[in-house]
Order: structure tokens, then sequence, then C-alpha cells
């Protein structure tokens, strides 16, 4: 059996071993995915261990990611780009990291909510971690134009110009919350941490174009701050960050097995789930 892992702080209430379990029945796939809990400073061995014990690859949550980065020896462009890895493979020639979250977020909004991101005009608030591994697969999707808006401003003007090499043909812009006027969007991406602690974005009522879709990366049993203030803004959809889970680790099991899982009834079980506990 091949092993692989979740690596974190904490751990013990994550999703993803059961999601990884699913992938693998459906695919046939012999292989197992455990938690592990490492300590705050230990990062570096808990992974050695790991590859010591035969560990194939790891995917890595809060707070390491940025760890997970500098340890790799082999960075994907993606991971480059979002300058965190949530995705470790162990080979023969040494560690590899990737970055599957963004992926993750633009394959919900295309292949599951039917929202095609192409000729869109999007909105990605916030300027932290989240935000920045979202920037390259949103910017690949070629929106019409992509605006970052962020409570503290020269964030997201920072974070923009970071990118400004990349963006290509997609306008890329940036602001703070105050600053985005009357501008309207077809898909508003809250890619802020305001979630957990239940509050919304004070982004103004008119960035909800006709038939907007919000898009929250945090998900829970009940919708978030965020989905509920833009449900009264007037978005025509609201959809939680549920199935962005699903398809990054459906992306990180493709880096890993060379087979892309289903992730339609992976993601039906895990609301029902969601919903009933
Ligand atoms: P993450 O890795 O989850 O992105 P982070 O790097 O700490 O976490 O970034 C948190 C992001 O959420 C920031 O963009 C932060 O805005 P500021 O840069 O102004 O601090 C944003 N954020 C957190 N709480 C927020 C709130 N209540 N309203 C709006 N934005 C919030």
């Amino acid at each position: 059996m091949d092993r692989y892992a979740l690596i974190g702080h904490p751990v013990a209430h994550s999703k993803s071993p059961s999601i990884h379990a699913a992938f693998a029945a459906q695919t046939g796939e012999a292989m197992t995915y455990e938690r592990i809990l490492a300590p705050l400073d230990g990062f570096v061995d808990t992974v050695r261990d790991f590859i010591a014990a035969g560990g194939r690859g790891m995917n890595v949550t809060v707070p390491f990611k940025l760890e997970a980065f500098a340890l790799a020896d082999h960075l994907s462009p993606r991971a480059q780009a979002a300058g965190a890895v949530n995705t470790l493979s162990f080979r023969a020639d040494g560690i590899h990291g990737d970055n599957t979250d963004g992926v993750g977020v633009v394959r919900d909004l295309i292949a599951n909510l039917d929202c095609p991101l192409a000729g869109r005009r999007v909105l990605l608030l916030g300027a932290g971690g989240a935000a920045r591994g979202a920037i390259q697969p949103l910017i690949e999707a070629a929106p019409r134009a992509l605006h970052i808006a962020n409570r503290t401003a020269a964030k997201a003007v920072e974070l923009a110009g970071e990118f400004d090499g990349l963006a290509g043909a997609v306008p890329l812009t940036a602001s703070g919350f105050d600053d985005l006027g009357i501008a309207a969007f077809e898909i508003i991406i809250n890619a802020t941490s305001a979630s957990l602690s239940a509050a919304a974005p004070a982004i103004p009522d008119t960035v909800y174009a006709p038939g907007a879709l919000a898009y929250d990366m945090m998900y829970g049993a009940e919708p978030t701050a965020f989905l509920i203030a833009a449900s009264t803004a007037g978005a025509a959809r609201v959809a939680d960050g549920l199935g962005m889970l699903i398809e990054q680790a459906a992306e990180s099991f493709l880096i890993w097995r060379g087979v892309r899982p289903d992730t339609a009834p992976v993601l039906a079980a895990q609301r029902a789930t969601l919903a009933g506990g």
C-alpha cells in the first residue's frame, strides 16, 4: 500500500482522509491516507520521518504551506506563482512541491457550478495566501478582467503588481474596498479569512452585476456571513468552498496517482455529511 498523509496543525477535523479514501475506492488505487499532526516547530522533521517510513506524498495545510514551499527541491509553476505548497510528492529525484488550491476553485466554478470565467469580470476579495494562490489559475481561465480588492488597499496593489508579468491579455487591477465605486462583477470570490470570525468583507452592494455568483472559499453547515450578505445585496447565486476542497484534493490525487477521480459523488456525499452533522 502506498502511503499518503495530510500534515498540519491542527488536522483532527480535516475531511481530506475521507475524500481521498473515496477517491481511492472509486479508482481502485491501492493507497492509504492518514492525518499527521506535526509540532509547530517540527514540520521538516515530521516530513522526513514520513519519507523514511515509505511515504509517497503529502497534502500540507495550515500553518505549514510556506515551509513546504521552502522544503521542496522542485516547484511547479503554479506553486511558484502561489508562493506556497499544498501538495508534496516524494520521488527519486527529490521532493516535488505543487499547489492545487487555486485550480480547485477554478474547477469548482467551471465544472461543478457551471460558471465559466472566460469573458466574465471577476472580483477577488483578499490579499493573503488564499487570494495569492488563486490568481494565476484565475488568469489562465481568461476572464474579461480580474480585480483584486482588499480591506488594506496597499496589500492588494502590491499583490497585483507581483502578477503583472503573468496577466497577459487579462486586465489586472487592484484597490481597497472603499475604492470599488460602482464597478460591477459577474463573479465575486471571497478569499479573505473574514468568515472565520463570522464577518463579511465590507464591500459595496453595487459589486453584484445582474446574475452574479458570490463564491466563498470557506464553507460550513450554514451559509457564511459573506454569502448571507451577498444574497441580501442582490447576488443571484451563492456557493461555498466545499467544492474547492474536493477539487483541490482531486488535483493532488491526479498528481500522485496519474488518474483523475470523478468528484461529483464525493462532493454530494461530503455535502450530505456536512448538512447532517
Ligand atoms: P489567508 O492565508 O487565509 O489568506 P492571511 O494571509 O492572514 O490569510 O490573509 C487574510 C486576508 O483576509 C487578508 O486579505 C485580510 O485583509 P487585510 O489585509 O486588510 O488584513 C482579510 N481579512 C481578514 N479579516 C477580514 C475582515 N473582517 N474583513 C475583510 N477582510 C478581512
